[in-house]
């Protein structure tokens, strides 16, 4: 049988996740957005953009959940950009509501999914779905360490000249400014990143990457960044369909891991078919740690704001 995944909000990123995911021809998908006739405008266009690439994939959009029955996955990207004037407090409590919703409606109709969440701020947003859905905390897990990764490794890539293929970087943390690169365990072709590049450009590197959601949000004006956002989806949903057992940093709840309790937070996790098979703990530094932990107060305090 093939499987389903459903994306609420067909914005940006939640359009641009199902490209991707139809490009890897790995599931059926819908869309499903508040606004009339969106998503079943971009479901038909990107369905019809299928023959040409050559790719065997349902692609439906809806306004009502039902269309989501059956999903092996959900992706929920739904949510409101943060807009002047506007508390980082409002965006957590108006985001939060329509999470809610997002989960009670898709829970209802697909109530074996793994739920992958983007909506910011993403590792409250993430213990806030586990919680609506009354699920295992395997079964949900947030996006934002591969991004962050892949911003770091695309920016040593244009460093040194060398594939991205050969590029590997670990950013742990939360999805935010305190965000924690690890430049000891990144490395070019299994030579760690300290070896490679010079202190200077490896910490103006470390500084872009905490900031590279915030410049192409400044470039663009309006809005934030989709591709990347949308590419680390879909490689998530293809190794938990895959069942690929890949290990990739992601927002996943914690039970002591890192000294860390009742939080969902940025850490190296492996993925298979029943979503977060395992946390991986690193051996970390003094400073590691200590840089970590900060990142996780400021989770933990919106967690505690939603609660
Ligand atoms: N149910 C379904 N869809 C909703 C709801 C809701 N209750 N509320 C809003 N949406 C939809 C919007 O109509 C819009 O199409 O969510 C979509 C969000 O898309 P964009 O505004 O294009 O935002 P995007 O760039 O995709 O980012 C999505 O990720 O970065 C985070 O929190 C940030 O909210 C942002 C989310």
């Amino acid at each position: 049988m093939k499987n389903k995944v459903s994306i609420i909000g067909a914005g940006m990123t939640g359009s641009t996740t199902a490209h991707w995911l139809a490009e890897r021809e790995i599931a059926d998908l819908v869309l499903v957005d508040v606004v009339e006739g969106m998503p079943q405008g971009k479901a038909l266009d990107l369905q019809e953009a299928l023959p040409v690439i050559g790719k065997d994939v349902k692609v439906m959009g809806s306004n009502d959940y039902s269309a989501t029955a059956g999903s092996d996955i959900v992706v929920i990207t739904a949510g409101l950009p943060r807009k002047p004037g506007m508390s980082r407090d409002d965006l957590l409590f108006a985001n939060a509501e329509i999470v809610r919703h997002a989960t009670e409606e898709t829970i209802k109709y697909s109530p074996e999914a793994i739920f992958i969440i983007l909506t910011n701020p993403l590792d409250a947003m993430a213990y806030l779905a586990m919680k609506v859905a009354g699920v295992a905390p395997h079964r949900v897990v947030g996006q934002a360490g591969i991004l962050d990764s892949a911003r770091m490794r695309a920016f040593v890539a244009m460093e040194l000249g060398i594939s991205v293929e050969n590029i590997h970087c670990y950013v742990l943390g939360g999805h935010g400014d305190e965000m924690v690169p690890l430049t000891r365990a990144s490395n070019v072709a299994g030579v760690p990143l300290e070896d490679i590049l010079p202190a200077g450009r490896l910490d103006a590197i470390v500084d872009r990457t905490r900031k590279g959601g915030g410049e192409i949000v400044t470039l663009l004006k309006t809005g934030s960044a989709y591709y990347a956002p949308a590419a680390a989806i879909a490689q998530m949903a293809d190794a938990i369909l895959k069942d690929k057992h890949l290990i990739v940093p992601a927002s996943a709840y914690l039970q002591g891991e890192y000294g860390l309790n009742d939080i969902f937070f940025g850490v190296p996790t492996q993925l298979g078919r029943k979503g977060v098979e395992k946390v991986i703990e690193y051996k970390l530094s003094e400073k590691e740690m200590a840089d970590l932990q900060k990142s996780a107060q400021g989770c933990a305090e919106n967690i505690a704001k939603l609660k």
